[in-house]
């Protein structure tokens, strides 16, 4: 099994001529027989993987640059959209960012069996010896066949050795829709406080790949089901369960949650709208009340979970800045449609919103129509129908007053200069007032009419 690829070629034809005996493994191997696209190439040379980078960066010639970190006994090269990574067979364990140095060289086989699963292990020679030949000491094509990760030694072993493999084996299992083999996941749930020694940044790493999959309820239902959720994301785990009282439930916020996230990535590709919709009802445990009149209420949800986002962003080192605020905003707002619909929607509330939401309007629609969850179909078709009115609405009122983007048309200081006021409270009830006029349709998105307003909210205020 020699993959066509002129690259790989490049590498076969220069380890012939070296007499060097050298293999494609991992995941190039392994999403070449899936046919998935990659860019990465990982080859094990049997010796040093330094030195055969060298001589194909020479054989390569032009200003090919070898990068080379000589503690881990790697390489690596970008040739070609590739980037493509050498590194010495070894005894221990494999890791990228591993930072203790190679002690031992090793077999093959060796390097094999200290790789994180089944699938990952596979191997074709390129070189002198096995040349086109997979070599699958595992069962890595079976499991492929099977759909199903599974470590190749004893998986407590493989997840001790580096224990973010247990993240690693929940992604693979969500962006591939694969099981996780029964022994493999008792040791995952059984080994799930050793993932407190990875470092956030590499848990977080792997949380996004999962919600950057095709349906990420399968990762989060596994880490749930493992208990790592109430230890990786607590907040989420929280919205597990339903209560009854005097007969009466709640639905289950977490599995909610879940639809409402793979219903949203059939729409959107957006990482942040993504961990918007993970986390838009995260604030519903804390405010969860019951009584006889209204059964179970969750009021002030959207503004808990806003708050909450801060601490959730900083504890996961996901950034603070405007990726955070727009995570915020979602959450706060994702209320706010769905409070339209129904009724008679005012020009005034739609104004409001298109204010509030600003750009994020269209986002926000978005996560709220992934939000209709219900089984009933004829709910469902009401609730659409609602927002496409919400929509259709959105669109003429932006055409007409250009809300979306906000800049009052009568700013602060002209207030002051024409009313002769100094900084202060009347300055603001005056700023206050126009925008409010303007929103609650009074008078229209403009200089001369904000002018005539102020003028007269002035003399009113007994300011002139
Ligand atoms: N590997 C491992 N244990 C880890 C990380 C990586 O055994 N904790 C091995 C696996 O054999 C893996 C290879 O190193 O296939 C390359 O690692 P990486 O590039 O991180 O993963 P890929 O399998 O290529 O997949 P992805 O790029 O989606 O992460």
């Amino acid at each position: 099994m020699l993959p066509d690829n002129p690259v790989l070629k490049l590498i076969s034809r220069t380890a012939l001529e070296n007499n060097t005996e050298l293999y494609v493994i991992g995941g190039y191997v392994r999403d070449m027989i899936l046919g998935r696209p990659t860019s990465d190439m990982d080859i094990v040379v049997i010796g040093s993987g330094i030195e055969f980078a060298e001589k194909l960066a020479g054989t390569i010639g032009g200003n090919t640059t070898v990068s080379i970190f000589r503690n881990f006994g790697t390489a690596m090269l970008r040739y070609d959209d590739y980037e493509i990574e050498f590194v010495g067979a070894r005894k221990e364990s494999y890791r990228r960012d591993s930072r203790k140095p190679i002690v031992e060289e090793g077999t093959l086989q060796d390097d094999q069996k200290r790789r994180d699963f089944t699938i990952n292990a596979l191997a074709v020679g390129l070189g002198t010896k096995n040349f086109g030949i997979l070599l699958d000491p595992f069962n890595g094509m079976e499991d492929l066949e099977n759909k199903l990760i599974r470590t190749p030694l004893d998986p407590y072993i493989t997840f001790s050795d580096d224990p973010l493999r247990i993240m690693r084996a929940i992604r693979f299992a969500t962006q591939l829709n694969f099981r996780i083999e029964q022994s493999t996941l008792k040791a995952i749930t059984e080994s799930r406080e050793r993932i407190k020694i990875i470092s956030q940044e590499r848990i977080t790493e792997e949380l996004n790949k999962m919600l950057l999959s095709d349906k990420p309820s399968i990762g989060f239902d596994l880490l749930e089901k493992t208990k790592l959720l109430e230890i990786i994301l607590p907040e989420v785990h929280a919205m597990k369960g339903v209560d009854v009282v005097e007969g009466r439930m709640h639905k289950d916020n977490f599995h909610h949650t879940l639809k409402v996230l793979d219903n949203l990535c059939k729409k959107s590709d957006n990482l942040w709208l993504r961990w918007a919709a993970l986390l838009h009802d995260v604030g519903k445990p804390g405010t969860k009340r019951y009584t006889e009149e209204s059964g179970w209420t969750f009021h002030g949800h959207d503004h808990l979970g806003a708050k909450m986002i801060p601490r959730i962003f900083r504890r996961l080192k996901l950034p603070l800045n405007e990726k955070m605020k727009y995570v915020q905003k979602i959450v706060q707002l994702h209320l706010r449609p769905i409070s339209l619909s129904g009724e008679e929607i005012t020009d005034s509330a739609i104004r409001r919103l298109l204010f509030d939401a600003g750009d994020q309007t269209d986002d926000l629609m978005m996560l709220c129509e992934a939000d209709i969850t219900s089984k009933n179909r004829e709910t469902v078709r009401r609730h659409l129908n609602n927002f496409r009115l919400v929509r259709e609405k959105l669109r003429e009122i932006e055409e007409k007053d250009a809300i979306r983007n906000f800049q009052p048309p009568v700013r602060g200081d002209e207030i002051m200069e024409t009313l002769g006021l100094p900084p202060g409270r009347e300055v603001g009830i005056l700023k206050k007032a126009i925008k409010d006029a303007i929103l609650d349709g009074v008078i229209r998105n403009n200089r001369e009419e904000a002018r005539r307003f102020m003028m007269e909210k002035a003399r009113e205020m007994g300011i002139i």
